[in-house]
């Protein structure tokens, strides 16, 4: 008798886990977000990841695991859901890490869209629900105000609170940006001690997961889209180049996990027009670059031929009034000692020359980058040309990695051992356009302005 419970207790127990197994598989959930990327005048990608739990385990290291399934996008003209426009459902798995990226086509210039994904299980049975909202770029006729934030170099060490991430974005949001972008560092996979060291795709996929399971992270992203750019810590390792490992972690592992883990069209530099004043190109240093090591000659690049080639012809193209050619590290910096990484090295000084005349010789064209722990503007003292580097998300990230001095030859700002964001303003007084930098700081200040700086639109031909 007492076997025959035994038998049944069992059995209770195996349909019970069975049940729960299953229950959880039927109820994909979204705990990894929405990024809604590479917006334009007529399209977007929407990136998603399903996910097994419905809402993250920051105790464990695979905080937020996959789930099979498929997404269903719909999207409509903010107000208009009658309207909408039903996408046909993509089926994701594990050889993406379970994302997708659906791209919406045929949008119109400068509106308000929102959209709704819908998860569904692998037998079709609905999952959760979560709605998202971008703006479209002003068609290049149009002028229209602009307000985009910037950011660099964010770790799960320097989160500013548990489980909601870095405060910076929480203040971003606030502050209604028509666009985001990201200058590279998303998610270090060679540092520091919060997360066991990405050395293969599991545990790279962990640390990319994790970031965009935290709230403000999140909150964000469901409402600015954005533009990822990639450098060396997600990439690969510290200061690396084509060809190099990161323990099992390859070259290319690493440059297929940015395209998966980011929105992302078919090439890794690109350019946006937004409306008549702004036209920003987004620069690529990792793929296509020599070896930082060998010594530096007309030939040694970090852009490569046919980007750097693309660059100088769309540029002199453009016609916007104000062109921000956006790098993931320096030209002009002055870099802290002992770099050979980036544009305003030694290491790298032909290419460093060549592209700071060329730039300084384009009315009205800034240079902005990211990859440097502290924030600052600086003005080259041989071409003229400006820089200006948002700085590191928060003041606790600065201190990872050192600053460089400040230097009165070079700086029109300093902020050593600042971080939080830079958010860009333009809008036309009088008629001329204006473009605004403005220095914010993190958490520890609440986003309290440390500089800001005005440019007013010089015209083409004086
Ligand atoms: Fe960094």
């Amino acid at each position: 008798m007492k076997d025959l419970y035994k038998l049944y207790a069992i059995g209770f127990f195996k349909i019970f886990f069975l049940f729960s197994a299953l229950s959880a598989e039927s109820i994909p959930s979204f705990s990894t977000g929405v990024k809604i990327g590479e917006v334009s005048e007529n399209s977007a990608i929407v990136w998603t990841r399903l996910t097994s739990v419905s809402s993250p385990d920051f105790d464990n290291l695979n905080s937020a695991p996959g789930s099979r399934g498929s997404v269903q996008v719909s999207y409509w003209v903010q107000n208009l859901e009658k309207n909408q426009i039903l996408l046909d459902p993509v089926v994701v798995d594990e050889a993406a890490d379970f994302t997708s990226q659906i791209h919406l086509k045929a949008l119109t210039p400068n509106t308000h869209y929102s959209l709704q994904l819908s998860a569904f299980s692998t037998e079709g049975s609905p999952g959760e629900t979560i709605r998202a909202s971008f703006k479209t770029a002003p068609a290049q006729d149009q002028v229209a105000d602009v307000c985009a934030v910037v950011v660099t170099c964010q770790g799960h060490e320097t989160i500013d609170k548990p489980k909601k991430g870095h405060w910076a974005y929480s203040h971003m949001r606030r502050q209604d940006p028509d666009f985001f972008i990201h200058t590279g560092d998303v998610v270090y996979y060679d540092r520091w001690e919060a997360m066991p060291l990405s050395k293969n795709k599991t545990q790279a996929r962990q640390r990319w997961n994790k970031m965009f399971s935290y709230a403000w992270n999140q909150e964000f992203h469901k409402q600015v889209s954005s533009y990822f750019m990639k450098d060396d810590h997600d990439t690969l390792k510290n200061d690396c180049w084509p060809g190099q490992v990161y323990g099992e972690l390859t070259w290319d592992d690493g440059l297929q996990l940015f395209k998966e883990q980011t929105p992302q069209g078919p090439l890794p530099y690109r350019k946006v027009r937004w409306g008549k004043d702004l036209e920003f190109w987004m620069m690529e240093g990792r793929d296509f670059r020599s070896a930082n090591t060998i010594p530096d000659s007309p030939n040694k690049t970090i852009l490569g031929k046919a980007q750097k080639e693309w660059l100088k012809k769309t540029v002199l193209e453009s016609d916007a009034t104000f062109k921000l050619i956006v790098f993931p590290s320096p030209v002009v910096g002055p870099d802290k000692k002992g770099k050979s990484d980036n544009h305003s090295n030694l290491g790298f000084k032909n290419e460093g020359d060549e592209l700071r005349q060329f730039i300084a010789s384009i009315p009205n064209a800034f240079v902005v980058c990211g990859d440097r722990h502290w924030q600052y503007a600086s003005k080259d003292p041989e071409t003229g040309l400006t820089e200006i580097c948002c700085g590191p998300i928060n003041n606790a990230h600065s201190k990872r990695g050192g600053n460089a001095n400040g230097n009165p030859d070079y700086h029109l700002y300093y902020g050593g051992g600042k971080g939080g964001y830079l958010r860009l303003n333009i809008k036309r007084e009088n008629g001329t356009p204006k473009i605004h930098f403005v220095w914010h700081g993190d958490i520890t200040t609440n986003g309290k302005i440390n500089h800001e700086l005005s440019f007013l639109a010089k015209s083409a031909n004086p």
